[in-house]
Parts: structure tokens; C-alpha cells; sequence
């Protein structure tokens, strides 16, 4: 039953339950494995995990990171990126952030006992730093398939296996490089940054790169209260970027270890964006201008340097999604802004596709990502849409705007929100992630939820965010989410135009006035997050919840969508007007995994043969990924493949 790229017609296995077990659960007739859990070695000479949050904050930089998130399966041929090889390939994943008590003795005290401790409230421990610095970015790990021929073992003395920190040098590429805005004590000229930070959603490049993505950098950052070394406009544009001067805090205390504890320049104190000095390359205030871009890196040259790739634009990036490439047209990503209010993206190249680019690695990136046109997506009350550009000189980006006065083509990227802004894009409910549908070209994003829609004057109920919940006469926003589609005009993703509808709402199936797509106990869900369609056309939707986590945790669902021109009209119990697509039944939408108490599901690979399917589980309760008599619950990658060795979901495409 070898998938033949021709989609199923229906959903055969038998749907998971809910549950709020301590275990994971997947489908009856497949197996999930745990395995690269937080602190795996990833050489030969380092020890093993153990349970005493004492190992070495240098060791980190040869371990799995904390918090997995998008991850993607790189088939390997020799030395190479070959797209459908499945013997082996480098598995690529993201290490979104940490959870301190996991990781250090005193970080324990820092999140758990705030009580006792206040001395680590105001000032931590060099070593907890370093280590959770080097818990953060990117993994990569050499992966070769077993004996038995079912999923896949890490090749530990592989030359591949590589990790990439919050303080690993990073190349500014594209035109923010060399600006004012990046210029830093680092490095004076603007050209290079020291780390990637909370990298969430994933993306493949269609040249076989990895794309990571730099999401909730605003929480490694301090910030003092005196901002008067800024002008008002980019004080406006930081602010923009939730770094205000009545917020100063930090998640981590990052910058607050002694100097005199740093083995390299500024290894603290880099992380507190406060101007002291009297230009910008005395104090560390641009730092926080580095951070925040679609991040770009070839996991077959283990010595090359990570590209920030800044003409797509600053902002919480979650992932990115590239349409299909056509020769002789540009290539086009889409991207999520995931804030409570924030928009949708896309990126065309100026280059144009060549087949010939493919395994061509960062030239290849530096082709067709330091050089294109960003554009902010509007949502029409209509069912239509339309892309505005983000060009500096255009669409009223130039110095006669007043909160912030664009100079350059450099402000409007690193300040791209409030770019979007003065054009007039639409405010969604938290854009996560993208993918595009190979059987229909259709792009599709989870809106996973938004407390403040219909709350705040700012992000009013509309056709695109039609929900806010009638709480005893008050509005609570959107709890659970929804899932919108598009088709681009013409079908070309280079169009300015395009219809929407909403695929999907996310609602527990028993909330009767939300359960506008007709959900029931088998598949429904709550705060749609990661998505994926697999090259067969199967989407599969994770969640990342705390709305419905009393009845159900976090899972992984499987759905085979139709499209934009299926959609209905209806109205929300809000009493908003819009259209939303076929109701969900056990046929065309299912649950297939739920993971264990406590944990998100994130990030989704599978391998080019379609056997194994990659997830990750982020932060577990209990101690689900401890060690055998341990306590400490770790993060982890799950590895399902069949019992009987066939193609996920082979009983959806066995039509024989
Ligand atoms: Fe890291 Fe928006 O999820
Ligand atoms: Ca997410
Ligand atoms: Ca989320
Ligand atoms: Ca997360």
C-alpha cells in the first residue's frame, strides 16, 4: 500500500479518545517511541543524562536542547540532500526555549519557590545561564534506519551532529545587514549577531535548507527604564515589539550573573537592551534588532554560519511555508506574526526558480532571500483579500508617517509590525503556523486563540476572526481557535488577490453555540498550532492548549480538507457574518495521537518513504521522558511508525 500521492477519500483508523493520561496514546496498529529526550548526548564522551540538574552548561552544547519544537527529516544520499533517500537523513529541530527548574538546582528555586530564594530572583548563577543559553536553538542529529528496517537510530559519532545556540555567530543577510539598527558592540559594523533564540516553527527551503524561525525573543531581553537615547520613533517601534519602559522584565534574568563570571566579552550583559552609552555600539541596545527573523541554515556543511534572513521580515516568527516552485517564477513563503493582534505575511523573491538550485545550500539562500518584496495580508469582510506591499517609499513607508518616521527600507523590515500597521493589514487571532495544500495550492493557518478579540477596541470581531464568547453578557475572546484558508487569485501565489474562507473551528463538541463546524467527541480540538500537509495531501493539525486540557490533553489530528469554494455562509454566536467549510466528520477529520498531561504537540516530519512520522512533545507533566527511576519529565521527540512496517495511514490508501 505504498502511497501513490493520491489522497485518500476517507479516514479508516479508529480515532483516540480524549485523555488526560500520564502516557501518551496514539492510533490502534502503530507504535510511538520516545526518543533524543532534553540532554541526549550527541557525541561519544559525553555522559549521559543524569537526574541532578548539575551537568555541565558546556556540555549543552554537545546535548539535545530543552522544548522541541518544528523539526524537518533531511533524506541523506552520501554526503548529500537527497529528497526522497529515507536510509538515512539529518533530523533538524528546534529548541524553542527552557523550562529553568528542569535544568539547574537554583533555576528550580527561581521558578518554584520564589518565596524562599529572592537572591536568584535578582541575580543568577553564571553556569545556569550558560546552560540554558545552550538549551536553546537548534539540534542536528544523523539518523539511520534500523536493523529491523521499522524508524530510525541516531548515528552517535556522526560529523553532522551539531548544535547551534543563543550564542552561536549569526550572519545578518538581506538589507537590514550593515544598518544603524544592528549595530552593535559585538560588532560595530552590523553584520553579525552572537546566538538564535526561541526558534519554534520550521520550514524547508525547496533548495534543502532548513528554515528556523525566531519567535518569542521580547522574553530573553531586559530592558531598563530609560529609553530618551532612542528617538521617539524607533523607541515607538521597540515598543511595538512589546519592549516598553514600563515593562523591564525578563524571563530568565539573563543578564543579571556577575561580569567577572563571562569567558567571552559581554556574555551577560548583552541580554539588557537599557542605553547607557552615548552611540549605539557602547551598549547592547541594538541587540534586541537582531532578533526576530526567519533564520536560515544548511544542515550538510556543519561548519557554516546561520543567515538571518531579514527581507522576510521581523516580527514573532512562527514558521514559514513555501508554495510550490515553478520554473521561471519567483519562489513564495508564508509566515505567521504569533501575537494576540498580529498578521499574516508573504515573501516573493526577486530571483527566479532553477531547478538547478536545488542542494545549493546557502548560495542558494543568498539568491533568493536576501533580495524580494514583503507583503501583509488584509482580510476582507467579503471573503476577498488582497497583499500590500512593505516597501520603503510605498503605501505611505516614509518619513511623513508620525509614530514612526521610515528612513529606510531597513526600518520598514526591522520594524515590520508597525509597517504593517500604516497599511492597513488585518489584526488576527494569533497566526501560528502555515502550510500549503499540495492537492489544491490552498494556504491554510492556524489562528490558535486570542483573549482579546472582541475585548479590546484595537482587535474588533470580523469576517476572518468572526469569535468572541458571550461569558454571562461579557465578551472572553476567542478560547479555541480556528483554522483559515486561501485560495491565491488565478491560482498563482505571486497574485495580490485572493478569497478566504475559515476551514475550520476548533471548539470542544459539547460547547453547542461554538461548534460551528459540527465536531464531535472523536475529533474535536482546542487552540490549533502546528500544521502540516504531508505530500500526499493528509493535513495534520497539532495543538498547543490549556482551554479544554481538563477533558483532553494535547494531539495530533489527521484531516483531508476541500476547499475555499466549498465554504458556507453562517453567522458566530457573536453575530458575525462569515463563511466556513464543509462540517467535520469521522471521515474527513480524526484524532490520531493525544500526548501525555501537560505536554503541547509540536513540530511534525515524516520521513520521504511515508513510514515514519516525527513529532515533538514539549514541556511533559509528571515525569513523562525521565530517565528509567527518575523524576525530571524532559522534552522529546516521538517516533510512530506501523506494527506491520506500511505507510502511515496505509489503511486509508489501501483501496486494493
Ligand atoms: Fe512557539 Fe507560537 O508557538
Ligand atoms: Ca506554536
Ligand atoms: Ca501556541
Ligand atoms: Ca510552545
Amino acid at each position: 500500500a505504498q502511497g501513490d500521492l493520491k489522497r485518500p477519500e476517507t479516514l479508516k483508523f479508529k480515532a483516540v479518545a480524549h485523555s488526560t493520561a500520564e502516557t501518551m496514546t496514539v492510533a490502534d496498529g502503530y507504535k510511538a517511541e520516545i526518543i533524543l529526550p532534553l540532554g541526549t548526548p550527541l557525541m561519544p564522551g559525553i555522559e549521559d543524562w543524569k537526574d541532578n540538574r548539575e551537568q555541565s552548561a558546556e556540555s549543552f552544547e554537545w546535548r539535545m536542547g530543552d522544548n522541541h519544537d518544528g523539526m524537518w527529516f533531511f533524506g541523506k544520499k552520501g554526503n548529500a540532500y537527497d529528497a526522497k533517500a529515507a536510509e538515512s537523513g539529518l533530523l533538524v529541530m528546534n529548541h524553542e526555549y527552557v523550562n529553568s527548574e528542569e535544568l539547574s538546582p537554583f533555576g528550580y528555586y527561581v521558578t518554584q519557590d520564589k518565596d524562599a530564594a529572592p537572591l536568584f530572583q535578582s541575580r543568577r548563577l553564571a553556569s545556569d545561564i550558560r546552560r540554558e543559553v545552550n538549551c536553546h536553538g537548534v539540534a542536528v542529529v544523523e539518523m539511520i534506519r534500523r536493523a529491523d528496517g521499522k524508524g530510525y537510530e541516531m548515528v552517535p559519532t556522526s560529523k553532522y551532529n551539531r548544535r547551534i545556540t543563543s550564542s552561536t555567530t549569526s550572519q545578518l543577510a538581506g538589507p537590514v545587514a550593515g544598518s544603524d539598527l544592528v549595530k552593535t558592540k559585538f560588532d560595530p559594523t552590523g553584520y553579525q549577531t552572537r546566538g538564535i533564540n526561541n526558534n519554534c516553527g520550521a520550514g524547508l527551503s525547496p533548495w534543502g535548507t532548513y528554515l528556523t524561525t525566531e519567535e518569542n525573543f521580547l522574553g530573553v531581553f531586559a530592558r531598563g527604564q530609560d529609553a530618551s537615547q532612542l528617538s521617539a520613533g524607533h523607541n515607538y517601534g521597540r515598543e511595538r515589539y512589546g519592549a516598553s519602559e514600563n515593562s523591564p522584565g525578563s524571563r530568565y534574568l539573563w543578564h543579571t550573573p556577575d561580569a567577572k563570571d563571562a569567558i567571552i566579552p559581554d556574555e551577560f550583559s548583552r541580554w539588557d537592551m537599557t542605553a547607557v552609552g552615548t552611540n549605539a555600539t557602547e551598549d547592547h541596545r541594538n541587540g534586541f534588532n537582531t532578533f526576530g527573523y526567519i533564520t536560515e541554515i544548511d544542515p550538510f556543511d556543519p561548519k557554516s554560519m546561520p543567515q538571518k534572513r531579514t527581507a522576510m521580515g521581523r516580527f514573532a516568527h512562527e514558521n514559514c511555508a513555501y508554495a510550490p516552485v515553478e520554473q521561471g517564477k519567483p519562489v513564495v513563503f508564508y509566515m505567521g506574526d504569533d501575537a494576540r493582534g498580529e498578521y499574516i505575511y508573504k515573501f516573493v523573491s526577486k530571483a527566479v526558480w532553477s531547478n538547478n538550485d536545488i542542494g545549493g545550500g546557502l548560495k542558494a539562500g543568498d539568491k533568493y532571500l536576501n533580495d524580494g518584496t514583503l507583503y501583509v495580508a488584509i482580510f476582507n469582510e467579503d471573503g476577498s483579500g488582497e497583499w500590500k506591499a512593505l516597501i520603503h517609499g510605498q503605501n505611505g513607508l516614509d518619513t511623513s508617517n508620525s509614530e514612526l518616521p521610515f528612513s529606510g527600507q531597513d526600518e520598514v523590515l526591522i520594524f515590520a509590525r508597525a509597517a504593517a500597521d500604516v497599511v492597513g493589514a488585518t489584526k488576527m487571532d494569533r497566526p501560528e503556523w502555515v502550510s500549503v495544500s499540495p492537492m489544491t495550492g490552498e494556504v491554510y493557518v492556524t489562528l490558535t486563540n486570542n483573549t482579546n478579540r472582541g475585548v479590546k477596541d484595537d482587535q474588533p470581531l470580523s469576517a476572518s476572526n468572526p469569535r468572541s464568547y458571550n461569558v454571562d453578557g461579557k465578551l472572553r475572546g476567542n478560547e479555541n481557535g480556528h483554522i483559515i484558508r486561501w485560495a491565491e487569485a488565478g491560482g498563482d501565489h505571486t497574485a495580490m488577490s485572493f478569497e478566504w474562507d475559515i476551514y475550520l473551528f476548533a471548539t470542544p463538541y459539547d460547547l453547542a453555540a461554538e461548534n460551528l463546524s459540527q465536531l464531535n467527541d472523536s475529533n474535536d480540538l482546542s487552540s490549533p498550532d502546528g500544521l502540516y500537509f504531508d505530500p500526499r495531501g493528509v493535513l495534520w493539525i497539532q495543538t498547543d492548549d490549556g482551554a479544554y486540557t481538563d477533558t483532553t490533553s494535547c494531539m495530533l489530528l489527521a484531516a483531508l480538507p476541500g476547499k475555499v469554494s466549498d465554504g458556507t455562509a453562517i453567522t458566530t454566536s457573536a453575530g458575525q457574518q462569515t463563511r466556513v467549510g464543509m462540517p467535520a466528520s469521522n471521515d474527513n477529520i480524526k484524532r490520531f495521537f493525544v500526548g501525555p498531561e501537560g505536554c503541547e504537540v509540536t513540530g511534525i516530519t515524516m520521513t520521504p518513504d511515508f513510514k515514519t512520522l516525527f513529532i515533538n512533545i514539549q514541556h511533559p507533566g509528571n515525569s513523562w521522558g525521565a530517565i528509567t527511576g527518575g523524576t525530571i519529565p524532559r522534552s522529546a521527540t516521538v517516533m510512530i511508525t506501523r506494527d506491520d512496517g506500511d505507510v502511515i495511514l496505509a489503511e486509508s490508501f489501501d483501496t486494493a
